[in-house]
């Protein structure tokens, strides 16, 4: 069920031109809700110009510095980026769900890890980096992230900070797409022929725990295809996907059925919910029905509308939330299915 809870927000600060930090002060007693693992996020609830708008927005402290921050970066047209970044102030209050998401890291002691990020994708990963620093004497971890100049590069000083502090355990290099380089090698994005260069150079000789992708779209698959092409496990690679709009992608046309029913399993409840064409979604028919459904983005990507199939058939469109394991196992993104069976059953709790 998607409780959200009031937070007063205790401090907005400028990072970038273009991109702010918002410090949430979390009251005592809903510390132990908000426990969170780094690399998660929230879904940002709140009222503009009448309209109910929600947001999910990574953490980008870490869990053991036990702050809550998260950060904005002004989008063109952002309905909520802009009100961030231009009117939210300290005592301001927004609407916060716990912390969700899949895209999490556990350090293991003296392990090794690599975040490739870009733009704003460097939030998770932030959050990641202290983490790891902060396990042991012996773990490391190496990022590489992408941006269009050094002004604009959020979290700059943090990363020269934890750089000075961590001599031999950080190391950092950014990529710049608008701004004159020394190597050729760090100018323009990120790309499969580069990641291909880095794994024979760097990456082969770390014996890396994991590798951390977040970014835009094109990025994340080719790090990761190029990654899979080295060599490296599918398992071992762990990817959230950002994207530059506020609205995600659409989902594609699907045969559903015109009218099933739908068995919603949730709080150990079943509710019958009729879907019909218009609905577009199980999750908008569930939503119709007045049930009480988790969603943040309904673009595929955040997967906070998460739900297993437990019996019947569904198409689900766009996926850019689930990983293939997810998919094998049932789940859909209820915001991106439709039921291909006059009856389906789908639960959300599991
Ligand atoms: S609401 Fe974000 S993936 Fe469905």
């Amino acid at each position: 069920m998607s409780k959200f809870y009031k937070i007063p927000v205790a401090k907005v600060e400028k990072m970038t031109p273009d991109s702010v930090v918002i410090t949430f002060d979390i009251p005592a007693k809903l510390k132990n809700a908000f426990a969170y693992k780094a690399g998660q996020h929230v879904i940002v609830k709140t009222q503009i110009d009448g309209a109910d708008i929600r947001r999910t927005y990574s953490f980008c402290a870490a869990p053991c510095e036990g702050e809550f921050r998260i950060s904005v970066r002004h989008i063109e047209d952002g309905v909520f980026s802009g009100f961030a970044n231009n009117t939210l102030k300290a005592g301001d209050v927004l609407e916060l769900s716990k912390p969700l998401g899949a895209f999490s890291l556990d350090p293991k002691p003296g392990a090794t890890y690599v975040g490739i990020a870009a733009g704003s994708g460097i939030t998770p990963i932030l959050s990641m980096i202290r983490c790891v620093l902060a396990q042991d004497d012996d773990s490391r971890f190496f990022l590489y992230y992408g941006n269009r100049d050094a002004e604009h590069t959020m979290f700059r000083r943090e990363l020269a900070a934890l750089k000075n502090l961590h001599m031999d355990r950080f190391s950092y290099q950014l990529f710049l797409t608008r701004q004159a380089v020394d190597n050729p090698f760090w100018g323009g994005r990120i790309d499969g022929e580069k990641i291909t260069q880095l794994h024979k150079t760097v990456f082969k000789g770390l014996d890396v725990a994991g590798y951390y992708l977040c970014g835009p779209k094109s990025m994340v698959d080719d790090t990761r295809e190029s990654l899979i092409a080295s060599g490296e496990p599918a398992s071992n690679i762990h990817s959230e996907l950002f994207f530059a709009g506020e609205d995600g992608p659409k989902r594609t046309a699907a045969k559903a059925q015109a009218k099933a029913k739908i068995n919603v399993i949730m709080d150990g409840r079943e509710v019958q919910v009729d879907y019909r064409d218009e609905h577009g979604s199980i999750l908008e028919a569930a939503l119709s029905s007045g049930l009480d459904v988790t969603f943040a983005c309904k673009g595929g990507v955040c997967a906070t509308c998460r739900a297993k199939v437990k019996a019947g058939q569904v198409d689900m469109g766009i996926n850019y939330g689930l990983e293939p394991e997810e998919i094998d196992e049932g789940f859909v993104l209820t915001c991106q299915s439709v039921p291909l069976s006059k009856a389906v059953t789908i639960s959300f709790d599991e």
